[in-house]
């Protein structure tokens, strides 16, 4: 992927074993976000291919990747903090306005049995994540860490199968953090959901990821278990010769 004559991805191979929570892991500016999003259907690579079950999905839209199973979540829009959490994963599944228009005049009865349906699941999702006390309150009173187990909630909903994870537990406390991690972890087990996280936080890298890859400078440095990762010299030279660079600007 190249942003005028900056190869921000380059040459980068790897594959997400189906079933894996797989990390992300490298300096800023490796290009982990930018291969998430040439993943995800956000940009079209400059070069290369997107497998997605073995199939070329390269530079497909997000929403038919979306439909496909693969989705990426994001910090909860703008415009769903007025939306109560019980709305926010209500409002996942519908997507497709006219249909439901049609139907709302041709077939009421089937359109309130589905919002039924969808309201089973959207508590099913929230007691899952333990914010069946937060259903009625508007997305933009919860805590950072409540918004972003919402996220993972709307993932939920989506009836994704592969998820992509960027920072999940950025700005969120220790308890919280915690509690994210036991539920990607069960929704990998329970659920069989792959996950493919981006973290700083080694420890939760740690502790929820095998295989880790690591990216530096557009490309995969290494990869393998933590373990291994942490003995690795190259990754924390890759890691300090950023910092390096970092301070002399
Ligand atoms: N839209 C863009 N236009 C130009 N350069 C970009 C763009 N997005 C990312 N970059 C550059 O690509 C490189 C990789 O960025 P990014 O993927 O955000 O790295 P990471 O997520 O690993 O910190 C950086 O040098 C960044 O400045
Ligand atoms: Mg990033």
């Amino acid at each position: 992927m190249s942003f005028g004559g900056l190869r921000a991805v380059d040459g980068c191979t790897f594959d997400v074993a189906a079933g894996s929570i797989t990390g992300l892991i490298g300096p800023n500016g490796a290009g982990k976000t930018t291969l998430f999003s040439i993943i995800a259907g956000f940009l079209k690579p400059t070069a290369g291919r997107v497998l997605l079950d073995g199939q070329d999905v390269t530079g497909q839209p997000s929403h038919r990747l979306f439909h496909r199973g693969l989705v990426r979540t994001f910090q909860i829009p703008h415009e769903f903090n007025g939306l109560t959490s019980l709305e926010n994963l209500m409002t996942v599944p519908a997507g497709q306005d006219g249909e439901r228009l049609f139907k709302a005049w041709f077939a009421p009865a089937a359109v309130a049995a589905r919002e039924a349906e969808v309201m089973a699941e959207a508590d099913e999702t929230l007691a899952f994540l333990g914010l069946d006390p937060v259903r009625n309150e508007l997305a933009g009173n919860l805590s950072g860490g409540q918004k972003k187990l919402l996220e993972l909630g709307r993932a939920m909903m989506s009836g994704a199968s592969v998820v992509l994870l960027d920072e999940p537990g950025a700005g969120i406390n220790p308890t919280l953090l915690g509690q994210l991690a036991e539920m990607i972890q069960r929704l990998n087990r329970e659920r069989g959901i792959t996950f493919c996280i981006i973290e700083h936080n080694m420890d939760m890298i740690a502790r929820l990821c095998d295989p880790v890859i690591v990216m530096a400078a557009g490309s995969v440095l290494t990869s393998g278990a933590m373990a291994d990762i942490r003995k690795d010299p190259r990754v924390l030279e890759a890691y300090l010769g950023t910092a390096a660079a970092g301070d002399a600007a």
